[in-house]
C-alpha cells in the first residue's frame, strides 16, 4: 500500500493531513506547540477545565437590580443563566472557547448552524467575569453572532455556507462537526502533506521538500505571514484567508489599501504590524520582521531580560541622558519604556456593579521614546 493513502484525512483538502502527523518528525516543535497560545486560540469546552476557572463564589455578574446571569451546572452540561427578578429567563451552554486564557476567554455556544457569543466573558487581570467586550451595558444580550471570520484569526478551519438573503444582506450558515480547533501546523505552513509522503519515502534527505522554506522569504512575505492575523480586524477580506500560507501576498486576500487603512491610529489589540512598520526601528533597518523578537515556537512571554537582548543586537550602543540613566534599569529593560503598556481602544470591559469600564491592556509594537512613560517609571 502507498503512503500517501495510510495517511489521515483532513477536511480541508487532500492536500493536508493534520498536525497529529508532523507530531513524528517534529516532536520538539509539536510539544512546544501544543502548549502555545497560538494552539490553544480555540477549543470546545470540557467541563473540567472550565471548572477550574469557575469559582462558586464568583459565578454571576448582575447587570442591574433586576439582571443578573450566573453560571450553573448540570448534568447536560455548564450554562449561562440568565435571570429576571429572580425568575429563570434563559440559559444557553459553554460550547466553545476562544482565546487561550492568556488575556482573556470569550465562549459561544450553538443553536442550529449559527454560533452566538455568550454574554459573560472570562478577563485574567482581574480572574473573573465580566460582560463580553462591546455587549451592551446594564442589560443581558445572547444575540451577538460569532461569525467564520472569528475562526480565520482563531482557528485553522471552519465549513460556511452563504446565502443572498437580499441585496445588501448574506447569511451565514456555520458546519459545526467541520471545525479544527486551534492555529494548527498547516495553517502557518500550507498543506504539508507532499511533504510528509516525500520524507516518508526518503527519510535519508534531510533537506525539507514540498514545504515552503522561511530562509527563502522576502521581508514582506515574512511580515504577512504574521499579518493576516495580526493587522488588525477591521480588514476587508476579498477571500477566506483559511487558505493564505507562509509565501503568500496578502494584497490577494484584504483590499489593497490594508496598510494603511482606517485613518485612525491603529490599536494595540490585533495590530501589531500597523504600529510595528510605523516605527524607526523597522522603516530605517532593512531586515526587522516579527521574527526579530518572536520565535513563532517558542514563547519567552514576560521574560523582558531576554527580548532586551533582541533591541541591543541592533542598539549596541546608545545615548541616553543622564536623567534617563539614573532611572536605572536602562541596561535590562528596554521595554518598558519603550513598548509601553496601553489599553485598548477597542475592547474594555465592564465589571458587576460598576459603570466604569476596566482596561484592557497590551504592548504597543510602536516602538518610539515615550517622555510620559520615563515619568512613570520612575515613580517605582
Ligand atoms: C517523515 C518525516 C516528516 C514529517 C511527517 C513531517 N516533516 Fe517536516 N521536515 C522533515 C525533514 C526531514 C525536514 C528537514 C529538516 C528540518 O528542517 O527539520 C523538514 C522540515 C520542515 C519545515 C522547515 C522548512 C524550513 O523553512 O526550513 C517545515 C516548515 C516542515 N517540515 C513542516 C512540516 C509540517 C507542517 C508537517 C505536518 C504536515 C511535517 N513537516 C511533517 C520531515 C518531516
Ligand atoms: C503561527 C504560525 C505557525 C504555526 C502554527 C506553526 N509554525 Fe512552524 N514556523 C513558522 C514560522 C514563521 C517559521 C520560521 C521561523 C520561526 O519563527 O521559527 C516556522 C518554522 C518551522 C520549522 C523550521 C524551523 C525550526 O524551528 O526547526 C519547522 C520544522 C516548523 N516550523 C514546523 C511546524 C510544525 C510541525 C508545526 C505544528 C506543530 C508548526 N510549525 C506550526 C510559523 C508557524
Ligand atoms: C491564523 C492567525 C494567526 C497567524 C497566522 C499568526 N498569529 Fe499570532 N496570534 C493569533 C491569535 C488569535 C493570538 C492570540 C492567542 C491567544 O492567546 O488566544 C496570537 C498571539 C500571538 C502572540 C502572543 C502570545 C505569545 O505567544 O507570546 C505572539 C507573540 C504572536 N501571536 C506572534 C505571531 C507571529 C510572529 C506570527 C507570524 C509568524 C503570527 N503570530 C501569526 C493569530 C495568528
Ligand atoms: C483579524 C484577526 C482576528 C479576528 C477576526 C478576531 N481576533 Fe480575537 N484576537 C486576535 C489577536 C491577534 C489576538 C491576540 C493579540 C491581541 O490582542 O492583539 C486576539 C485576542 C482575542 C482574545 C483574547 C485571547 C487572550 O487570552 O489573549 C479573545 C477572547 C478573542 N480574541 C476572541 C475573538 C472573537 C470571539 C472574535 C470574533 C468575534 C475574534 N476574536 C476575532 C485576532 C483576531
Ligand atoms: C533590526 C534592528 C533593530 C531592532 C531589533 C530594534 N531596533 Fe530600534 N532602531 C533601529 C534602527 C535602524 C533605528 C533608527 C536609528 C536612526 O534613526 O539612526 C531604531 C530606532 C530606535 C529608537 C529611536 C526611535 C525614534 O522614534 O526616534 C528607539 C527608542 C529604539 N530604536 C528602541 C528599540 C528597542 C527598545 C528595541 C527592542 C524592543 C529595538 N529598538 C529593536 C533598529 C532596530
Ligand atoms: C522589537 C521587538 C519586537 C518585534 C519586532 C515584535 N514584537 Fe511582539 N512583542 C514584543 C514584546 C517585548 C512583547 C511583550 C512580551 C511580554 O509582555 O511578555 C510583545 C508582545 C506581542 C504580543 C502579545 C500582546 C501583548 O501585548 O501581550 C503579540 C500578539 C505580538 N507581540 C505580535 C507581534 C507581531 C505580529 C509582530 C510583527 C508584526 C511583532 N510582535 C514584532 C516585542 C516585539
Ligand atoms: C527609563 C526608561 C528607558 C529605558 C529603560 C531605556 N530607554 Fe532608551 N530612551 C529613553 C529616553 C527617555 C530616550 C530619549 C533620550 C533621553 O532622554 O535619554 C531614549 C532614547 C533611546 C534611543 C534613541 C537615542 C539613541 O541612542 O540613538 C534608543 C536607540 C534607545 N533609547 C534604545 C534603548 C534600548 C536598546 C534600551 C535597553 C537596552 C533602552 N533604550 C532602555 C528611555 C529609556
Amino acid at each position: 500500500m502507498n503512503v500517501a493513502s495510510k495517511l489521515p484525512k483532513d477536511i480541508r483538502g487532500e492536500n493536508y493531513t493534520g498536525a497529529a502527523t508532523c507530531v513524528k518528525c517534529h516532536s520538539d516543535i509539536s510539544q512546544n506547540y501544543s502548549h502555545s497560545t497560538h494552539g490553544l486560540t480555540s477549543k470546545p469546552v470540557v467541563d473540567e477545565d472550565l471548572l477550574k476557572v469557575f469559582d462558586s463564589d464568583s459565578n454571576s455578574f448582575s447587570f442591574n437590580k433586576h439582571q443578573k446571569v450566573k453560571i450553573e451546572k448540570s448534568d447536560k452540561g455548564i450554562f449561562q443563566v440568565a435571570y429576571n427578578d429572580g425568575l429563570k429567563v434563559k440559559a444557553e451552554r459553554f460550547d466553545i472557547a476562544f482565546g487561550s486564557g492568556e488575556k482573556a476567554f470569550t465562549y459561544g455556544y450553538w443553536k442550529g448552524k449559527k454560533l452566538y457569543e455568550l454574554p459573560l466573558s472570562y478577563f485574567s487581570s482581574i480572574n473573573n467575569w465580566a460582560n463580553s467586550p462591546g455587549f451592551p451595558k446594564n442589560a443581558v444580550y445572547y444575540n451577538r453572532l460569532i461569525t467564520s471570520r472569528c475562526f480565520e484569526c482563531h482557528g485553522s478551519y471552519i465549513e460556511k455556507k452563504l446565502t443572498q438573503k437580499s441585496t445588501f444582506s448574506t447569511d451565514e450558515e456555520l458546519e459545526k462537526g467541520s471545525v479544527i480547533y486551534g492555529i494548527d501546523c498547516e495553517r502557518c505552513h500550507g498543506p504539508g502533506k507532499e511533504h510528509v509522503v516525500f520524507h516518508m519515502e526518503n527519510p535519508e534527505e534531510k533537506t525539507a521538500k514540498f514545504i515552503t522554506l522561511f530562509k527563502n522569504l522576502s521581508r514582506k512575505q515574512r511580515m504577512d505571514a504574521c499579518g493576516v492575523c495580526h493587522s488588525g480586524n477591521t480588514l476587508t477580506s476579498l477571500k477566506s484567508v483559511f487558505k493564505f500560507k507562509l509565501g503568500d501576498d496578502l494584497a490577494s486576500y484584504y483590499q489593497q489599501d490594508f496598510v494603511g487603512f482606517g485613518g485612525g491610529t491603529p490599536d494595540v489589540h490585533g495590530n501589531q504590524t500597523t504600529l510595528l512598520t510605523g516605527s524607526n526601528c523597522y522603516m530605517k533597518s532593512e531586515n526587522m520582521t516579527c521574527q526579530s523578537c518572536h520565535n513563532t515556537h517558542e514563547s519567552i512571554k514576560g521574560n523582558m531580560a531576554v527580548y532586551s537582548q533582541r533591541c541591543i543586537s541592533c542598539h549596541k550602543t546608545t545615548n541616553h541622558s543622564k536623567i534617563t540613566l539614573a532611572k536605572g534599569s536602562v541596561s535590562i529593560n528596554c521595554i518598558d519604556c519603550h513598548m509601553p503598556k496601553e489599553s485598548s481602544k477597542l475592547i474594555s470591559f465592564q465589571q458587576a456593579g460598576n459603570d466604569y469600564l476596566s482596561p484592557y491592556l497590551l504592548r504597543s509594537h510602536h516602538i518610539a521614546i515615550y517622555s510620559d512613560q520615563v515619568n512613570k517609571n520612575a515613580l517605582h
